[in-house]
């Protein structure tokens, strides 16, 4: 045996190598010249000069940091009207600002669950969900994808006097649809809550972007409870909940990641503020994103590449093995063009992937060039694939 703690490390690392699942920290440079079509920013909106100008704003008026966390001095009026403006945007009836999504998820999960509560979650849902349903305390039942028929045995056979059901709406890898309705009426019956992570469908989905909840005709219904990132479609940084104000009023009491953490700083509000505005002013740019994704999707099924119909703004191309995902990505990046990639633990072995996000902002030119990525992909992916049921 060796004395060396890191040892065990520098052996998990070999072993990650030799699976072609080592990951690698590149940074960007500003004058960056690649073609980015593996960003989360939907809209285009994080660079747009309104956005980039309230950020700096809130920087000079409020500071560059928050100062506390949101019960101490960390609230600021500009995170009372971000919560206003994106609970009316969604159709909630309040909502509460967390200093990400991840922390949202986390927050609003596990001060919802415990040991009387059972907590239902699709098998696809996206990490800050799953660590949530870990923190929760509650017994877990992991059903299959989309499974609204697994869900509800699951709430007809427990034991626990409360349950919730946790979801995507749209998931993040595939891109792919949760069945909302089936999961509202599913909870309904059974007397459960309904949480749904909107990170990829704010600003995407549903008229004008106001999410797959709002589109399923949900909105304002006090058995969901609505989770999004604001790092996404609206180009910040950042997380809010957006329910029922029982509900909202329970996590200001108990979400341990609201109570005990610094709150979002005001540069970041203020941006997230200001992204929210263009939204509701341009409504196009959730329909010009959904555009560029299809028209994504018809070019990589015309190249005969495993890609599911999408939900919102990505193209998920499966490739299968790890090291040809990567080689890939490295082909596209060698022709200017950044795309993603996705490898396990990220998605189940054997379905690595790269991924295309089809930004709002693309131009024709630009959505060229992802279409010749996508040849790129296919070649050195090596011919034809099927996408997984
Ligand atoms: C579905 C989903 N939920 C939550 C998050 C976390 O949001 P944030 O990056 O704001 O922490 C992400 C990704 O980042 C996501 O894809």
């Amino acid at each position: 045996m060796s004395d060396d703690p890191l040892e065990r490390l520098r052996l998990r690392a070999r072993q990650r190598v030799e699976d072609g699942l080592r990951r690698s920290v590149t940074p960007r440079d500003v004058t960056d010249p690649l073609l980015d079509l593996a960003s989360n920013d939907y809209l285009g909106l994080a660079r747009d000069h309104r956005v980039r100008q309230a950020a700096a704003a809130a920087a000079d008026q409020w500071g560059a940091g928050s100062t506390g966390s949101r019960l101490v001095t960390g609230s600021t009026t500009l995170h009372a009207r971000l919560e206003d403006d994106l609970a009316r945007f969604v159709g909630a009836a309040a909502g509460l600002v967390f200093s990400s999504g991840y922390l949202a998820n986390l927050g609003a999960i596990a001060a919802l669950g415990g040991p009387d509560v059972l907590v239902v979650s699709d098998a696809f849902n996206h990490a800050s969900v799953i660590d949530a349903c870990r923190l929760s305390r509650s017994r877990v039942v992991v059903v299959d994808h989309r499974a609204v028929d697994q869900v509800a045995a699951a709430l007809r056979a427990r034991h626990e006097p409360h349950a919730l059901v946790v979801t995507d709406s749209v998931f993040s890898v595939d891109g792919d649809l949760a069945p909302l309705a089936g999961l509202a009426e599913t909870v309904r019956q059974h007397d459960a809550l309904l949480v749904v992570d909107e990170a990829h469908a704010l600003g995407v989905v549903g008229d004008g972007g106001r999410g797959a909840v709002a589109a399923a005709g949900l909105a304002g219904d006090p058995a969901v409870v609505v989770t999004v990132t604001l790092s996404k479609s609206l180009g910040s940084q950042g997380g809010a909940v957006l329910a029922d104000s029982e509900l909202i009023a329970h996590l200001v009491d108990t979400a341990r990641t609201f109570i005990f953490d610094t709150a979002l700083a005001p540069p970041a509000v203020g941006a997230a503020l200001a992204a929210l505005h263009v939204l509701r002013a341009e409504p196009e740019l959730a329909v010009r994103a959904r555009q560029h994704a299809a028209h994504l999707t018809r070019a990589a099924w015309a190249l005969g590449l495993a890609v599911r119909e999408p939900a919102a703004a990505v193209a998920s191309i499966v490739i299968g093995d790890p090291r040809a995902a990567v080689a890939a990505q490295a082909r596209c990046a060698e022709h200017g063009v950044r795309v993603g990639c996705f490898r396990p633990p990220s998605v189940p072995d054997g379905l690595s992937r790269v991924r295309l996000t089809a930004r709002a902002d693309l131009s024709q030119d630009d959505l060229d060039r992802a279409v010749h990525a996508l040849q790129l992909i296919g070649g050195t992916a090596g011919g034809r694939h099927t996408v997984p049921t």
